[in-house]
């Protein structure tokens, strides 16, 4: 499968339109943005990092009855993905209280929670990404009622729970992460987008290290090296 016409780019990705008109292909950026793009930088090789990382924990979820847009992937920084309309709602979902959530209302930076959180903020640089209520992704007309909210939040939950579970087997905290949905040509809702240290939170559970995007954002030394533990830890077996 070949690369045809830009589609879209995005901050982390660009697609590509190909043969099949139900198929992209998903390039993986090197660049790095944190707040909405103030702040920007590369790492050389990052993208082809998330690739990975995101192949592998697509097909993790897949194993575990979550459907995803990955067919496959291609090669270093490509994947073959099925063509959706992105649901524009960042789904995100904490299990200990830090970045915006922490700021906003107060909550001591790594508290944990004492339950799941999930939370929607409108996918819309222009008006940095706020966080919005049931009643606003209604009002905006963003899903079509109040049931595929549920789904999205139902969704939103198995992937915390098969993702926490696996990465607490590889020392790493799930702390918080996002995720996007989007829509098939026959409805269905599927995971799109990406789940990589990007728009995750990881903390070494015996270290506390930042493994994420943290590292760019806060100035906290190289983002690849952390992405390329997290990988390494990503592919190691466990029962
Ligand atoms: P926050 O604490 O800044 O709201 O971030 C919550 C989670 O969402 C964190 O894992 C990082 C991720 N995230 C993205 O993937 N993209 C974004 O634009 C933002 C703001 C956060
Ligand atoms: N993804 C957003 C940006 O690129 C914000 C973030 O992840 O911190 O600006």
């Amino acid at each position: 499968m070949e690369k045809r016409e830009l589609l879209y780019e995005g901050k982390a990705k660009k697609l590509y339109t190909t043969e099949n008109p139900d198929q992209l292909i998903a390039e993986f950026k090197d660049d790095l943005t944190a707040f909405n793009a103030e702040k920007k930088g590369s790492e050389q090789g990052k993208g082809a990092l998330n690739c990975q990382i995101s192949d592998r924990l697509f097909r993790l979820l897949e194993a575990n009855g979550i459907e995803t847009h990955l067919v496959e992937t291609l090669d270093q920084n490509h994947q073959l993905v099925k063509k959706v309309e992105i649901i524009p709602i960042e789904v995100v979902v904490r299990n200990i209280a830090t970045g915006s959530l922490s700021k906003r209302l107060g909550i001591e930076d790594g508290k944990e929670l004492p339950f799941v959180l999930v939370e929607f903020y409108l996918k819309d640089d222009d008006l940095n990404d706020p966080i919005i209520c049931d009643d606003h992704c209604l009002l905006l007309d963003l899903v079509e009622d109040r049931g595929e909210l549920e789904v999205l939040r139902e969704k939103a939950r198995k992937i915390n729970d098969v993702l926490k579970d696996f990465f607490a087997k590889r020392r790493l905290n799930l702390v918080d992460f996002k995720v996007e949905f989007g829509k098939d040509q026959a409805g269905d809702i599927l995971l799109s987008d990406e789940i990589s240290p990007d728009s995750c939170r990881f903390w070494d559970m015996d270290t506390g290290e930042k493994m994420d995007k943290d590292r760019f954002r806060q100035n906290l030394g190289s983002v690849k090296v952390a992405y390329e533990e997290v990988l390494k830890r990503i592919l190691e077996e466990k029962k």
